[in-house]
């Protein structure tokens, strides 16, 4: 019997059309939207209509160039939870990072990464499931200690100078340089030789290595596919294998390159003070190690997360640093009063400057270096957050920059005042659990010491050395950092002139 055939009620056949397409859609959506404001669990929370019955204006939000803008203005319309989608949430009150994020009692299970978000290194550390997360995060521990970074210092100093050696030669010949661009190539060049035992040479070509934009497309076509994939997965599902179908020419250069990359790591000497040391087998110690896709998945990480994040942050710190001079000499005399040469600024030494760490959690605060979300689902049990009972399975955002911006959390946000972090007491309603641009919970940023420490030595060098002085009159009159999001921010130059400080030349 085909699907046209029905049984009359006095036995004879005959043929029925069946209904509609766009009628079943209609019925669907009508059914969903119902559904969505008058049984769903989240339709308590507060949010717009049209978001509580359709995951569409959360996706052409996250597709669009103002996405940390439009959340937070979303938040100050319907208070700190604010339902986002038919089954997503967003928050933004201080404690709902540990609500969500924060470790758990023992048994409890996680609220693990949604994994729409991560399903292109699956195999790596960022989306792995609580068990081999744990195993992933004790093979990589190593690396990322303060011994792992002490051991990493001859080959991170070998980078820094060779930066600062490009400096002397703009600063000689009187030519300006784009900060932003050179603090990239600097950051890919030092994530490369940690994660492949090979710099990109990024710096010595004076450009980036032709790979570098196809991990950057790479990471732009995850984002927007991320997205989709989390308003709609059974369309997602359909339509997926067509559109990596599409993209497999940059997803299949991307896996080629990386296989490449750390099959040649792996050839190299048996120890070297790098990431890959600690995930890599070894068979005479009885280690397994990690898997080849798994390897190669966290060295993609490595890259994205380590790479473009940190050069934010330089180049965010140097642009707020320019337009406050009286921050700037502050951060001077610290600097000065603390090393008597460039030689003894060091990752270590850097660290310990009391001032230049409030700069740098200010700048992290204005212009977070991750500013957006990675999604957590709900565990199976429900959480409560800010109030409102979450069943399992809702998505759940807290989104950086938002959180940073929201006069709820900080006094005069869009304000640029190190000295919030040192006890001035105008500041003394800003929520600090707020700020947490590394996040926080055993799935915080592997990374943050070596970052802080890089960022800390650059800048130390760099004020030491040099007077700073923004080329373009343009971002004197408006905000280099406010910029338009895709993925990340999309970063106009910062052109800088660099000028030799005289007293450093007779005390050096
Ligand atoms: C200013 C610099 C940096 C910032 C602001 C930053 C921020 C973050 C944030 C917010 C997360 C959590 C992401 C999530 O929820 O999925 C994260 C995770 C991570 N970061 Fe960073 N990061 C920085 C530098 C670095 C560096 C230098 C590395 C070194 C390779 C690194 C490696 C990682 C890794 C591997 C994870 C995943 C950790 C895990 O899942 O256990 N990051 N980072």
């Amino acid at each position: 019997m085909d699907s046209t055939t029905r049984w009359s009620r006095d036995g004879i056949t005959k043929h029925q059309e069946p209904l509609p397409v766009w009628i079943v859609a209609l019925g669907h959506t009508l059914w969903s939207a119902l559904y969505n404001l008058y049984f769903n669990p989240l339709r308590k929370v507060p949010g717009p209509f049209l978001s509580s019955i359709s995951p569409i204006p959360l996706l052409l939000m996250s597709w669009s160039d103002t996405p940390h803008k439009q959340i937070l203005a979303l938040h100050q319309n319907y208070g700190d939870v604010v339902r986002t989608s038919p089954d997503s949430v967003s928050c933004l009150h201080a404690t709902a990072w540990k609500e969500v994020y924060g470790h758990r009692k023992p048994g409890q299970p996680e609220n693990l990464k949604h994994p729409g978000f991560v399903a292109e290194v699956a195999s790596g550390i960022i989306g792995a499931d609580t068990e081999t997360h744990t195993h992933q995060r004790h093979l990589l521990a190593q690396a990322f200690s303060a011994q792992g970074m002490q051991r990493q210092e001859p080959l991170i100093r070998h980078h820094v100078d060779r930066l600062f050696r490009c400096f002397e030669e703009h600063c000689t010949e009187g030519r300006s340089l784009d900060l932003a661009k050179w603090f990239n190539f600097f950051s890919f060049d030092i994530i490369g030789d940690l994660s492949f035992g090979e710099s990109f040479g990024n710096m010595a070509r004076g450009h980036f290595h032709p790979w570098i934009a196809t991990i950057m497309e790479f990471f732009v076509a995850q984002h927007d596919m991320a997205h989709f994939r989390r308003a709609y997965p059974l369309l997602e599902a359909m339509v997926g294998p067509l559109a990596k179908m599409f993209a497999a020419k940059i997803i299949s250069k991307h896996n080629m390159f990386m296989r490449t990359q750390v099959a040649k790591r792996l050839a190299l000497e048996p120890s070297r003070p790098d990431f890959i040391d600690g995930m890599k087998p070894d068979h005479a110690q009885g280690k397994e190690g990690l898997s080849l896709e798994a390897i190669c998945h966290n060295a993609t990480i490595f890259v994205v997360a380590g790479s473009d994040t940190t050069a934010i942050a330089l180049a965010g710190a140097t642009y707020l640093l320019c337009t406050h001079p009286e921050v700037l000499a502050k951060l001077k005399e610290e600097i000065d009063s603390s090393f008597d040469s460039e030689e003894q600024i060091t990752l270590l030494s850097a660290r310990r400057l009391r001032y230049l760490t409030a700069v740098l959690d200010e700048t992290l605060r204005i212009y977070p270096a991750a500013l957006g979300s990675v999604p957590r689902r709900i565990q199976r049990h429900g959480e409560t957050v800010g109030g409102h009972f979450l069943p399992g399975g809702t998505s759940v955002d807290i989104w950086h920059w938002a959180m940073y911006h929201n006069p709820a959390n900080f006094t005069e946000p869009e304000v640029f005042a190190p000295e919030r972090w040192l006890g001035d007491p105008r500041f003394r309603n800003d929520k600090k659990a707020a700020f947490q641009p590394f996040s926080t919970g055993k799935r915080s940023c592997i990374g943050q010491n070596l970052a802080h420490s890089e960022i800390k030595q650059i800048m130390a060098r760099l004020l030491w050395k040099y007077h700073v002085a923004l080329v373009d009159r343009e971002w004197l009159e408006k905000p280099w950092h406010d910029q338009r999001v895709r993925a990340s921010y999309v970063r106009p130059p910062l052109n800088v002139r660099l000028i030799l400080r005289q007293e450093k030349l007779k005390s050096d």
